[in-house]
């Protein structure tokens, strides 16, 4: 699976502190898929031209299965990352910020401040998560078996074939 991830903050694009939710996207994901990804990233500030601008490329150019974002889903002047998401998006799917809202509310009462989203664009799931590294955990832990699902529909696999049969039928 290739995986872009791109992290969004001003502060973090301009070096003023370490990316630490980036590197995160990629542990919590090698963790969770094994060793079959293949990691894209970049750091980019909170600017919608921008962040739709890697959007596109991870996705269109790059061909990702999946990228995966990091803040800017809150409510500061500055948070735009939905909005540049929905931007790109084909195929909104707005379960997997209501799935991450509702299970993280259960120990983050502020989980509910990120209005995070997902979609697709072309054969790329694209899933915006908050900026907090131990979100980036939280949430990608309550979505990875969507994450895998949906991948598997994007390629027009089926997920469910079992080992060892072709799994290139379509749905
Ligand atoms: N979700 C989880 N699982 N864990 C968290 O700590 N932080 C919340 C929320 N979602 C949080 C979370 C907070 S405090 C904010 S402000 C919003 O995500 C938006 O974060 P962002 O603007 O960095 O994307």
């Amino acid at each position: 699976m290739k995986i872009g991830r791109i992290t969004i903050s001003d502060r973090a694009s301009a070096g003023i502190y370490a990316d630490r939710s980036g590197p995160e996207i990629e542990a919590v994901l090698r963790e969770i898929l094994g060793a079959e990804a293949d990691f894209v990233s970049a750091i980019v500030p909170d600017e919608v031209a921008l962040i739709t601008a890697k959007l596109r490329e991870f996705a269109d150019a790059a061909r990702c299965d999946l990228v995966v974002t990091t803040g800017g889903t809150g409510i500061s002047p500055r948070d735009v990352t939905p909005e540049a998401t929905r931007a790109v998006l084909e195929k909104e799917l707005p379960g997997f910020g209501e799935a991450m809202r509702m299970a993280s509310l259960a120990k983050v009462k502020t989980a509910i401040l990120s209005r995070a989203t997902a979609g697709t664009r072309g054969r790329s799931l694209i899933v915006n998560l908050p900026g907090k590294p131990s979100a980036v955990r939280e949430c990608l832990e309550i979505i990875a078996p969507a994450i895998r699902e949906g991948v598997a529909h994007l390629r027009g696999e089926d997920p469910h074939a079992p080992a060892g049969q072709p799994s290139t039928t379509k749905f």
